[in-house]
């Protein structure tokens, strides 16, 4: 749905919405559900990683707009892509799902409880907009992506993470409420957000990088959550770093909330753009509010 498409549904203009937010267009599911992309993305993932489906041995699906309560987003995938060996649920941290739901995995990993994790973004955050409110219907796509994380013996994967919350903000970002009909669309205070990510994003990521003993001139690109561009932009500043080391692809996609990071992995990865031993920092923020990083060695 291109931004022309919504200025004939809301006040709003091209020019607008690419001022404030980088954002042209984004994808609606008008007939796919939030586990029908995510079986899309996990079979795409596994065909790429080589790895048959019943080697997996858990399923974590990061979303906030789940088809049903239950059954799982994860078991729905597990029984489509035929993995019968695998340990299934969904975790739900909004657009900090992705770097939630891969921290866990990490820890799955070195307990030496799983081998081989499937890890899955994927939301249709269409459901739960308000189309006739222009201030959130123009940021929010539809998508799901996906990677598998493996025990191995080398020295790449999930080096280090830097996780947060913090509850007493959580109405400054809510919605997709079941109970209240009145609260079931996303309610943001955007300019609360946009002060929460460039304020928390560069500390999470400094604070990583000091863990880590990693200078930021050892990282090759920033993966930030694609929320709007403008927030990149002064993450970028802040942390005075080179926009060059923060690709993006919100443009395209618009927020796609928890499949926004593994969807741009995935397009660096196909586009040749990741070489092995490159060092990554993949950063989520949003609805907790919740927000954190990762340091991954490619
Ligand atoms: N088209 C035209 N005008 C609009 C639109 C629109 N789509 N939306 C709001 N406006 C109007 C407002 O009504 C307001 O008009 P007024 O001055 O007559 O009252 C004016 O534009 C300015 O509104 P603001 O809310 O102050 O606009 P702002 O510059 O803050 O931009 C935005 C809004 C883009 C939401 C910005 O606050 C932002 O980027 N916030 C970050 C939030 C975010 O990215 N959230 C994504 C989800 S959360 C996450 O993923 C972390």
């Amino acid at each position: 749905m291109t931004n022309e498409i919504l200025s004939t549904m809301v006040d709003t203009s091209d020019e607008w919405i690419k001022t404030r937010t980088g954002i042209s267009s984004r994808r609606v599911a008008k007939n796919c559900s939030t586990s029908e992309m995510a079986v899309n993305a996990a079979g795409n993932a596994l065909e790429n990683a080589g790895i048959q489906a019943e080697d997996i041995d858990l399923i974590i699906v990061a979303t906030s707009t789940p088809d049903n309560n239950m059954p799982n987003t994860a078991s729905v995938v597990q029984s489509q892509l035929g993995a019968c060996n695998a340990v299934c649920f969904d975790e739900s941290a909004a657009c900090a799902g992705f770097i939630i739901a891969l921290s866990i995995a990490k820890a799955y990993i070195e307990a030496g409880m799983m081998k081989n994790v499937l890890v899955i973004g994927s939301d249709k955050i269409s459901r739960i907009v308000d189309w006739a409110d222009r201030s959130t219907c123009v940021l929010f796509g539809d998508g799901a992506g996906a990677c598998i994380l493996s025990a191995y013996e080398g020295n790449s994967g999930i080096l280090g993470a830097d996780l947060h919350n913090d509850g007493s903000k959580g109405e400054v970002l809510k919605g997709g409420s079941i109970d209240n009909r009145d609260e079931r669309y996303i309610d943001m205070n955007g300019q609360e957000v946009f002060r929460f990510a460039v304020r928390n994003v560069p500390e999470t990521i400094n604070s990583l990088l000091n863990k880590e003993g990693t200078n930021k001139d050892e990282v090759k690109y920033y993966v930030l959550h694609q929320a709007n561009i403008r927030i990149i932009e002064s993450v970028a500043k802040r942390m005075d770093e080179d926009m060059e080391k923060f690709p993006n692809n919100l443009k395209d996609y618009g927020n796609t909330s928890a499949a926004s990071i593994p969807i741009l992995l995935d397009e660096l990865n196909r586009n040749n753009k990741l070489q092995p031993d490159d060092l990554l920092v993949l950063a989520g923020f949003g609805a907790g509010l919740s927000w954190g990083s990762l340091l991954v060695r490619w």
